[in-house]
C-alpha cells in the first residue's frame, strides 16, 4: 500500500471526513437554536412560578391568642414552616436579662428580626413571642422548654434543639458554644386592633432559616 507523503498528508487532511465542517456547522446551528429554544421556554416558566399578589396574600396566616394562656405556646404550620407564639409570663421575660452574657448576639445585631423587634423582646409586644420555630443550624425543630431546669442545672427556660444540641433563649436568642449561628428568625407581623389576633404576612427579607 502507498504511504502518503507529508505533503500529501497536510493536503488530504481537510478531505478525510467528507462533509465534516458542513456537519460540525450544522451540529452547532442546532446546539445554538435548542440554547435559544430552551431559554424561551424557561423565562416564561419561570415567571409562572412567581407568587402573583394573591399567592402572597394567601401565603399569610392569623392565630388567634386568646386561646394561649400564659406559659403556654400554639404552632401552625406556616408556608411549609413551624410558627410558634408563645404567650410569655412577666417571671420568664425576666429570665432574658438573666442570661444575655451567655448569649452569641444578645443585642440582635444580625437582622433575623424587623427592625421594630430589634429588642430583648424579639417582639412588638413583651408577652407575645411570633417566631419560626427553626433552628439556624440545620433546619431542625427545636423544643420549647420553658421549665427551670429542664434542659440542664442552670436551664431558665427556651428552646434546645434535639438534631445538635443547640439552646435557646425565650426569645429565639441562640447561646455561645452550640452548632447554630444566628438567632431564630422573627417574621412581618402585626396584632389586630382588638389585640385578639396576630396576623403574620412573610418573612422578614433578611432573615435566614437555616
Ligand atoms: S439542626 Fe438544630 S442543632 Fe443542628
Amino acid at each position: 500500500m502507498d504511504r502518503l507523503s507529508s505533503r500529501d498528508a497536510m493536503t488530504a487532511q481537510p478531505l478525510l471526513p467528507a462533509n465534516a465542517g458542513r456537519r460540525r456547522f450544522l451540529t452547532l446551528a442546532t446546539a445554538l437554536l435548542g440554547a435559544v429554544g430552551t431559554a424561551y421556554v424557561i423565562v416564561p416558566l419561570v415567571e409562572s412560578l412567581e407568587p402573583d399578589a394573591s399567592v402572597k396574600a394567601a401565603a399569610a396566616t392569623t392565630v388567634a391568642l386568646s386561646p394561649i394562656e400564659p406559659g403556654m405556646q400554639v404552632t401552625v404550620p406556616w408556608q411549609s414552616k413551624p410558627l410558634i407564639v408563645v404567650h410569655r409570663t412577666p417571671e420568664m421575660l425576666a429570665t432574658l436579662q438573666a442570661v444575655e452574657t451567655l448569649l452569641r448576639d444578645p443585642n440582635c445585631e444580625v437582622p433575623q428580626q424587623p427592625p421594630e423587634c430589634k429588642n430583648r423582646f424579639r417582639s412588638l409586644k413583651p408577652q407575645w413571642l411570633v417566631m419560626v420555630r427553626v433552628c439556624t443550624h440545620l433546619c431542625c425543630t427545636p423544643l420549647y422548654e420553658p421549665r427551670k431546669g429542664s434542659v440542664g442545672p442552670r436551664w431558665l427556660g427556651g428552646f434546645h434543639c434535639p438534631c445538635h444540641g443547640s439552646l435557646y433563649d425565650l426569645s429565639g436568642r441562640v447561646f455561645k458554644g452550640v452548632p447554630a449561628p444566628r438567632n431564630m428568625a422573627i417574621p412581618l407581623y402585626h396584632f389586630s386592633e382588638d389585640e385578639k389576633q396576630v396576623a403574620v404576612t412573610a418573612m422578614y427579607p433578611e432573615s435566614k432559616l437555616c
